[in-house]
């Protein structure tokens, strides 16, 4: 039998995760075509400033040779290509942060082209953008995956859309979602200043390219939405309620001087939690009408308290399974881990194609 061929174009070639994604699919092509007759070939690759094409597949191990300056142009007849050639299904596999590459999502289906995102901005709009994408892409018969945009690589929106599936109503969702704030935390406690903590997470590629998203909670608030949504519930950006850090204006390019103010007033409160025994987590909550962060001072006992540096822990309650949560829990962020779920992702929906079915 001849093998499946499906196209990937990568978006953000050379970020973190995308360029950690292009080496594991370097590694993994010839595995997949010998154990699952899959042969999944990148097509193009682009960032902002480059972009690469090879119609027979670039080699995606060493793609920087192959980039060139990108023209305006390139990315529309990029998708006019692949709308017009029959028999190849193709991918974008979004490692962005941009709103921009979440803005081409319809146009890409509406070419018969499936998406896998990292990437959280689409969803985390308004819930009629959300129910609007998933509806689109029904509709066109392409897959859309995104499960590394809540928890990494962790399985859990999956999860929870079986619960859906399956008709067991979810109640409540509690975790901590956020490997950046968790690993910021986590080194506070072990007595190093917030400002420095902050730095290490950004350095170890456990924040956003902006830090100050994760320290505002902006990601983790998306995070929580997208969460929400998945469980079935109609939450709006508006239903989320965050008291973390308090109000933190700063607006300059080099956010640590800002940042190293703060060390004081945090080294108190943290002598302070762990002189009770305590230790500061931020907590993400949703039910169907309401959803939160907050920053809560728990025993340090708690599961919450007792996660490793950038390890997620999320409880899911539904009306099978109150008394016993399901548990799901692993490694929250990471540059690798991250890349590793995307491609998980790529390559079930490449071997799941909707429209083949
Ligand atoms: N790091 C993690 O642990 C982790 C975990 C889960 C999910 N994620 C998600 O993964 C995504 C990527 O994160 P990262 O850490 O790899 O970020 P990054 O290193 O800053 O890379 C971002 C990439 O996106 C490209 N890009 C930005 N805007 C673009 C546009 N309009 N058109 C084309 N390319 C564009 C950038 O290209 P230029 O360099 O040309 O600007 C760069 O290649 C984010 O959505 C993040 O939330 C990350």
């Amino acid at each position: 039998m001849d093998a499946q061929r499906v196209d990937l174009i990568l978006i953000g070639a050379r970020g973190k995760v995308g360029a950690a994604f292009r080496q594991l699919l370097a590694r993994q092509q010839l595995a997949l075509l010998a154990e699952v007759n899959l042969d999944l070939r990148l097509l193009a690759a682009f960032d902002r400033r480059g972009f690469a094409f090879d119609a027979i597949g670039l080699a995606p191990g060493s793609l920087e040779g192959a980039m060139y300056a990108r023209a305006g142009a390139d990315v529309e007849r990029l998708i006019e290509f692949v709308a017009t050639r029959a028999g190849v299904p193709t991918i974008a596999v979004d490692c962005t942060a941009s709103d921009e590459i979440a803005d081409l999502y319809p146009q890409l289906f509406d070419k018969g082209i499936g998406v896998v995102a990292a990437n959280k901005r689409a969803n985390a709009r308004t819930l009629a953008f959300y129910h609007g994408l998933q509806r689109s892409a029904r509709e066109h018969g392409v897959p859309y995956r995104y499960e590394t945009t809540v928890g990494s690589a962790i399985p859990l929106l999956g999860p929870l859309r079986d619960l859906r599936l399956r008709g067991e109503r979810v109640e409540s969702l509690q975790g901590v979602l956020s490997g950046s704030l968790s690993y910021i935390l986590h080194r506070m406690h072990e007595g190093c200043p917030f400002s420095a903590a902050v730095v290490e997470a950004r350095d170890l590629g456990y924040t956003e390219p902006d830090v100050m998203e994760d320290l505002r909670a902006i990601d983790l608030s998306r995070k929580l939405l997208v969460l929400a949504r998945e469980a079935g519930f109609s939450m709006e950006v508006d239903d989320m309620r965050v008291e973390l850090l308090g109000d933190l204006q700063i607006d300059v390019d080099d956010v640590v001087p800002a940042l190293q103010l703060l060390d004081d007033g945090w080294r108190i409160r943290v002598e302070a939690a762990l002189a009770r025994g305590e230790r500061w987590v931020a907590v993400a909550e949703a039910t169907p009408d309401a959803a939160r962060i907050g920053l809560h001072s728990l025993p340090a006992h708690s599961p919450f308290a007792q996660l490793a540096p950038g390890q997620n822990l999320i409880e899911i309650r539904t009306e099978l399974q109150d008394r016993m949560p399901l548990r799901v829990s692993g490694p929250g962020a990471g540059v690798e881990i991250t890349a590793a779920g995307v491609l998980s992702d790529a390559v079930s929906a490449a071997m799941h194609w909707p429209s083949r079915h």
